[in-house]
């Protein structure tokens, strides 16, 4: 059986001290959570180590947004894969359609980033998502299979058994107008064949998920959880959306 994640990407807000504020106070309202849920906090690099600090107990699990796919280098502004694992980070968020829109990160550099998540012993959550002109002109399925197809390129199935991957309709992020969940289902199930030896990898729905409307989506066959961004900002928001999440799978 697929475990379920629910992601919290904060993007570039909170400082370190108002990241750890943040957890103190979501970790007792963690304790609610059903176990089987896996909580993941995804913060900016600049609060991974006060956040890491904080995690004693394991019952949530660190996330980075973004890496370097050189071990180390003359890379300024970098942040290598080591680094990330000396804190403590367990996942690492790589090809989300920011990075993707905003600091060039083509195929070719989310496959790369990718690999390097994996080799430094990271969990990476490879994202993708369709644009709304590309879904207005009918080619979602194409455009999020070639992108599934790129980042996973070259690696051994025992690599692929590692990962997790992410289905957000990029129209979806940040937007409050979500994908219908039967829909982004059928999408995740055609993500989900269109490489073999994906069938007990999770894959997460993103795109204005909601305390609300979690549920429906991980009601579905094919999805197992959710990256949130903004719901994931305010502790007692996520911490009802990680309630409102496993309630669905276990009921
Ligand atoms: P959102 O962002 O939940 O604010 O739509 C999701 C994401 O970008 O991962």
């Amino acid at each position: 059986m697929r475990r379920l994640i629910c992601a919290g990407n904060w993007k570039m807000y909170k400082t370190a001290h108002e990241a750890a504020d943040f957890v103190k106070i979501f970790l007792p309202l963690a304790a609610a959570v059903p176990f089987a849920t896996e909580i993941v906090l995804c913060p900016p690099f600049t609060a991974l180590a006060a956040v890491s600090h904080l995690l004693t107990t394991g019952r949530v699990r660190l996330g980075a947004q973004d890496m370097h796919w050189e071990r180390s280098g003359a890379f300024t502004g970098e942040i290598s894969g080591p680094m990330l694992r000396d804190l403590g980070v367990h996942y690492v968020i790589v090809g989300h359609s920011e990075r993707r829109e905003y600091f060039g990160d083509t195929d070719a550099i989310v496959r790369l980033k990718t690999a390097a998540a994996l080799e430094n012993g990271l969990t990476p959550i490879v994202a993708v998502g369709e644009t709304l002109p590309v879904r207005d002109a009918g080619n979602t399925s194409e455009h999020v299979i070639a992108q599934t197809r790129a980042a996973l390129e070259g690696l051994s199935a025992m690599q692929l058994a590692r990962i997790v991957l992410a289905y957000e309709p990029v129209w979806a992020i940040g937007t409050g107008r979500n994908c219908d969940p039967a829909e982004a289902n059928k999408v995740m199930s055609e993500i989900r064949s269109c490489v073999p030896g994906l069938d007990d990898v999770p894959i997460l729905y993103g795109g204005s998920v909601k305390a609300e409307n979690i549920a429906a989506y991980t009601a579905q066959s094919e999805i197992d959880g959710g990256l949130v961004g903004g719901a994931s900002l305010d502790p007692a928001v996520f911490a009802q959306l990680c309630i409102a999440a496993s309630a669905s799978v276990s009921s």
